[in-house]
């Protein structure tokens, strides 16, 4: 099968499709978003989740009809689980997907469609696959979800989708196409599908952390980030982007860390191993500077670069091999630790001659 594009124009649901019961598999930002959109196209939505908070906030907005306390008797099992480690949000962590596939098996309807929604590594959707020994069908259509344009980038928008076999395409296109109104990108094999969305995510992490390195350069030599940014940004092919408060959430960490895991065996080196050394040092660095603002009771007699010479902070410079500046933040950081644990040491030990001025 070749790649081909179904455009969504807006038709009404089919009626077959009004009494098709669908079960969302985690009701967290996405399973909520889904949940939301297909009860609002009035389909018969249930949730499921092991968080009972999560499965009460779905309940009170309406937006499922009921909690699954089984999970017979589904026509489409939509999984929306995480798939971090909830000890470190950056690494892939997919036992609860395997989890959930096991209990497909006992208790899912032969025929049935499972669509995994959430991100995976690739060769993931064939694993489920073999789990429910191909009794359901089997698809992968990553979420493209931006929480700040839900309109436009929210469940409606153009989605990859790949299936395991042919039937699993032909019942996820009628799922997400026909039912959902989805636009859908059809691709083949389905690895195209689970490699589309942790590649994505993977540049974008690459494009923060390019922007992160040159505001850490501007910093340290005395250029103002904003105003290169915006002078580079009038070339028409380029867009540096802002450099915020560094890479966080769980999405972008972990998915560029499932693409780091697949070029291990296959390259020395990776462009993004070196994105995410500058990341946490650009975190380093902005929570440095931010410490140097800050207004402590002592802080403000806090001016290491004026008690000490400039050849301490060259020897200092020399030895650790940073610049100025980060020597400077350094100080001032470790200063603060000292006050922050013990300011009445500081208070007597370190200020004495500021008390009996
Ligand atoms: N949030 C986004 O913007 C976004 C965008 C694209 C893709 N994704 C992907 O979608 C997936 C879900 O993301 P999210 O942001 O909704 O996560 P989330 O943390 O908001 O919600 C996940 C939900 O899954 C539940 N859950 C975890 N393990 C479970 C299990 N074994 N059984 C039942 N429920 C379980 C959790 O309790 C939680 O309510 C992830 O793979 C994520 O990478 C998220």
């Amino acid at each position: 099968m070749g790649e081909f594009i179904i455009m969504n124009i807006d038709q009404p649901i089919p009626i077959s499709g009004k009494d098709k019961k669908i079960l969302i598999i985690g009701l967290g930002q996405i399973g909520f978003s889904n949940a939301e959109y297909m009860s609002s196209l009035g389909l018969k939505v249930d949730g499921y989740d092991i968080n009972d908070k999560a499965v009460k906030r779905a309940l009170d907005a309406k937006i499922i009809q009921n909690k699954a306390t089984s999970f017979s008797d589904y026509d489409y099992y939509i999984i929306c689980i995480s798939t971090h480690n909830p000890e470190k949000m950056y690494m892939p962590f997919l036992d609860g997907l395997f989890q959930i596939a096991h209990r497909i098996k006992n208790e899912g309807k032969t025929n049935a469609l499972v669509g995994i929604d959430s991100t995976i590594t690739r060769g993931t959707s064939n694993k489920i696959l073999k789990i429910l020994e191909h009794r359901l069908h089997v698809s992968h259509v990553p979420h493209r979800f931006y929480i700040n344009e839900q309109i436009e980038h929210g469940v409606k928008q153009t989605r990859v989708l790949g299936g395991c076999e042919s039937c699993c395409v032909k019942e996820a296109v009628h799922f997400y196409n026909e039912l959902l109104n989805i636009p859908l990108h059809i691709v083949t094999p389905i690895d195209i599908a689970e490699l589309t969305k942790v590649v994505e995510n993977s540049y974008r992490f690459m494009e923060i952390a390019f922007a992160e390195e040159l505001k850490i350069v501007c910093d340290n030599s005395n250029v103002d980030f904003k105003e290169l940014r915006q002078a580079i940004n009038t070339k028409w092919n380029i867009e540096i982007l802002d450099a915020k408060e560094g890479i966080g959430g769980h999405c972008l960490p972990k998915d560029s860390q499932m693409f780091l895991d697949l070029t291990k065996n296959i390259l020395p080196h990776s462009l993004l191993e070196t994105a995410k050394i500058i990341d946490s040092r650009y975190r380093r660095h902005i929570d440095l500077l931010q410490n140097t603002t800050v207004s402590e009771p002592y802080e403000n007699n806090l001016v290491p670069d004026q008690s000490l010479t400039a050849e301490t902070i060259s020897s200092l410079k020399n030895e650790f091999n940073v610049t100025e500046t980060d020597v400077k933040a350094y100080l001032y950081s470790i200063i603060k630790k000292i006050i922050d644990e013990d300011p009445e040491l500081v208070k007597n030990t370190v200020y004495p001659k500021q008390d009996s001025r």
